[in-house]
Formats: structure tokens, sequence, C-alpha cells
């Protein structure tokens, strides 16, 4: 049994099978969605059903109220149509026609690069490439079922090895593992790309890059990416840590703004200590932006990090002049609210 569903304001049609999320089935029909967590816990795959019923599987409570779902509002990451639907959403532009796939990857290299950040370089099959576009994240499949959703570092066009930064969780399994037992040449299978966090390269606007930790790993490939292209919108990278160690491959972005005019590098540390000898901005990262930006209005603002301070960064920029639709986060730990 399939159901057509049908999206306004586009008009495009696709089928979907009765075990489908709508979701799903819009990216198996290679229709670009916004999403991020896929798992019903983050929002960014809001939209409204115009016509028609869907149920709702498991979601986190706190990303939709029950007046949103009384007025049509659903995620189609969780929902499955009961019948034909009519849908509300806004299309991203596509991704290349991006679809993604399972694939096993063999851990070609592993490095410590600070007590709690860990690079991994996953080898595609050699008859494989991934197809993806910097920024978007995959998604380890593991043993017991469950997944485990990290950025690729990589630029696209690095795509038979690529670079993904692991944070330690405490209390994480997956990153245990990962920093205590994995050896080199493992072999994992993975599943992706996924994700709408991409460089909009549509825009001459100037770009500010914000990363706390390792939502650094999707903007360094962003940055990689640009500059293999050859591109030169103006960008300012803030990066934020507690401490001077945190900053991570702190090298490279010094190199970047050495060797392009057109980046600039603003690390910034939230708590340095005297040993740091820390000469540099010193304040949560989001707030080096507003004291920069008398108005963000002429700029696009890509986030990543903590989703605490992703959501903190999203509401604070849009008061100083931001336009929504120009924030662009990693949804898969925080959703701005409904793209328009
Ligand atoms: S809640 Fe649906 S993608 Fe996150």
């Amino acid at each position: 049994m399939s159901y057509t569903i049908k999206i306004l304001p586009s008009g495009h049609l696709f089928q979907t099978k009765r075990s489908q999320t709508i979701l799903e089935a819009a990216i198996d029909a290679g229709i670009n969605l916004p999403y991020g967590c896929r798992n019903g816990s983050c929002g960014a795959c809001k939209g409204k059903v115009l016509e028609g019923e869907v149920y709702l599987e498991d979601y986190q409570f706190s990303v939709i109220s029950e007046n949103e779902i009384n007025n049509g509002i659903t995620l189609f990451c969780r929902a499955m149509a009961k019948e034909d639907l009519t849908i509300e959403v806004r299309e991203l532009a596509m991704t290349n026609n991006i679809r993604p796939k399972i694939f096993p990857v063999r851990v070609e290299a592993l490095e410590k690069l600070t007590h709690d950040v860990m690079v991994m370089k996953l080898k595609l099959p050699s008859t494989d490439k991934l197809q993806f576009v910097a920024g978007q994240y995959l998604e380890f499949l593991l043993k017991d079922g469950k997944k485990r959703a990290f950025s690729i570092a990589s630029p696209s066009h690095e795509s038979s090895l690529l670079e993904i930064h692991l944070r330690l969780i405490p209390g994480g399994e997956f990153t245990k593992y990962v920093f205590q037992e994995m050896k080199e040449k493992s072999i994992l299978r993975v599943e992706g790309p996924f994700g709408n966090f991409y460089l909009r390269e549509e825009s001459i606007k100037p770009i500010i890059f914000v990363a706390g930790g390792t939502g650094f790993a999707p903007i360094k490939g962003m940055i990689e990416e640009t500059i293999q292209k050859g591109l030169s919108r103006p960008i300012k990278l803030y990066r934020g840590a507690r401490v001077l160690n945190d900053l991570y491959m702190d090298d490279l972005c010094k190199k970047w703004a050495n060797d392009f005019s057109h980046i600039e590098y603003i690390p910034v540390l939230s708590e340095s200590r005297k040993e740091d000898n820390w000469q540099g901005r010193e304040s949560l990262v989001h707030e080096a932006v507003l004291k920069d930006f008398v108005n963000l209005n002429n700029y696009q603002v890509y986030c990543c990090g903590a989703p605490q301070m992703v959501e903190v960064a999203y509401n604070a920029f849009i008061q100083q002049g931001l336009e929504e639709n120009e924030f662009y986060s990693d949804a898969f730990t925080f959703a701005a609210p409904l793209e328009k």
C-alpha cells in the first residue's frame, strides 16, 4: 500500500510506503525537505499537513507543542501517512540530487588531538566515492541498531578519505569505545550523507562562521571547499573554546587567515587559565560576534556547536538584525524555528 504526497507550494508529488516516514519517502524520491536529527528531537523537519491524516511515532515532546499538532503542524521525520496527503513545507535547494546510502568504511587513522578530541579518517572501498556537500553528516550504524551522527570535516573533493572529529562524551558508549578500544583498520558501517548544513553558494553576503568545540568540523569542511573552489566571499571564523588547549587545529585556522585576505580568524576563550597566557578575545563566542557587529542584517551566519550555544546565538543574532532565514545551524543539534 502506498500513498501520494503532494507538496505545496512546489506542487511536487512523491509516494510513501506504509512503513516509511514522510521524510524517508521524500529522501528516497530525491526531494530535499529540511531536516536534522531524523529522530524527532530537533524540530528541523516541521511542516504543515493541509489535507489528509498522519500519525506521529516517538518524538520529544519539547520539540512540538499540542497546539502546533492541533493546527496541523507535524514532524515529517516521525510522521507516517494514513492516506494521501497535501503538505506545506519549503523545499530546499537540491544538494545535487544526493541520496544517502549505506556503505562500509575502514578506519584509516585515529589521531587524538586533545584529551577529548579525536580525529578519525575513514577510507571508503576503492570502488566507492561518496557524493556529499561539505557540512553534511554521516551516521555510524552500531551493532545494537543504534546510530551516532557526526559531521564530515572534509571538503567534498576529498571524498575517498573522510575526516570526522569526535569528542569524548562523558557516559557516551560509542565515543568511549573509539577513544579506548578502537584500532586502526577497523571496519564500520555508515549511512549518509545527511543534513542541510552546507554553504549557500548562491548568496553574495559575507559569511560569519561560529564554531564551538567539535562544531568546528563541518565548518572546516565548508571553508576548505570555498578555498578549493576559489570563492572569495568575506569570511569571519569565530571559534569558541573554554581553554587554549581546546582550540584544536588552531594552526590550520591561522594559516587560512594568513594565506587568504578574505578570511579572518577570531578565536575566543571563555575560561582561559593563567598558564594559557591568553592575549586574545575572552567571552562566550556568540558574545564576541555581537560585540563586533552593530547590525547583522547583511550577513549569513553558519553556526555549529553545543545546542544551547546555538540556540542562544540564534536568538541574540536575530535581535541584532540577522534575517531569520540567514541563520544556518547543524540541525541535528539544534533547529531554528520553521524555515520560511
Ligand atoms: S525532529 Fe525531525 S529531523 Fe529532527
